[in-house]
């Protein structure tokens, strides 16, 4: 049975609403990424990264699931084999879409993270600079997502399932950013199939044995109904 390892991107979420980071509008052209996304920038201005996160927070706990998150899920609920999704997203998008076990590799909007003792609890919708650790007490709060500098989250886990996958899978990631942008090299070198999907061809797109455009409501159903077919 035919095992499929999924990563996706923030183009997956980009018709929900949630914008992507490095497009023409991306947030990475609004916003300094060293100020907003790495250890440093929340230790100089904590009220300013809570804030950008918050805001976010809120808009992701807006946002409604689209036909592409929709797809993954009857994927996994219709594919004989097993069916693995790996997301770069902090929006619980797939989760509202119905996949299950999604792994969320760089971390999640809707969790806090304890920097003082790693305790993890589900974030309130604003999170002030000096939120306190509901286990500790400590003054540490902060968004439980991965920042630049960090380790991502589940490495381990991630590698193992890609070495016993039959299919690669990329949905809307510009394949800009390390680890997940070698999960297509990891997948080749395991001799094992690989597709992008994406709107336009990404940084690694030539590694890909297959790659098909279009926006992800369009495309990603088509290609579940192709392999839900084949079932
Ligand atoms: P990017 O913004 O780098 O790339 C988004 C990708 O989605 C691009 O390749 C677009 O062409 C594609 N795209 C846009 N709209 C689409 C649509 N409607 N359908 C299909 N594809 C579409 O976002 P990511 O690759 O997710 O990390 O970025 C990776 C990481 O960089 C993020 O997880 C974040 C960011 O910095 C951290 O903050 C640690």
């Amino acid at each position: 049975m035919e095992k499929i390892v999924i990563l996706t991107g923030a183009g997956i979420s980009a018709e929900s609403g949630m914008g992507t980071f490095r497009d023409k509008d991306g947030l990475w052209t609004q916003v300094r990424l060293e100020d907003v996304a790495t250890p440093e920038g929340f230790a100089r201005n904590p009220a300013m990264v809570q804030e950008f996160y918050n805001f976010r927070r809120v808009k992701a706990a807006e946002a409604k699931p689209n036909a592409a998150h929709v797809a993954l899920a009857r994927l996994q609920a219709h594919h004989a084999g097993e069916v693995v999704i790996v997301t770069q997203n902090v929006d619980a998008l797939h989760e509202a879409g119905g996949a299950a076990g999604v792994i969320h590799m760089h971390g999640r909007l809707d969790s806090a993270l304890c920097a003082g003792c790693g305790h993890r609890w589900h974030a309130p919708d604003t999170m002030a600079p000096d939120e306190a650790c509901p286990a500790c007490g400590g003054p540490f709060g902060r968004p439980d997502v991965v920042w630049f500098g960090e380790m991502p989250y589940r490495m381990g886990e991630i590698y193992d399932h890609l070495a016993s996958a039959d299919l690669f899978v990329s949905i809307g990631t510009s394949g800009e950013v390390y680890p997940a942008a070698g999960f297509v090299q990891e997948a080749r070198a395991n001799d094992i199939r690989t597709l992008e999907l994406n709107l336009e061809r990404s940084a690694g797109s030539r590694l890909f044995h297959e790659t098909r455009l279009g926006p992800a409501t369009e495309i990603v159903p088509a290609w579940v109904d192709e392999l839900v077919r084949r079932n």
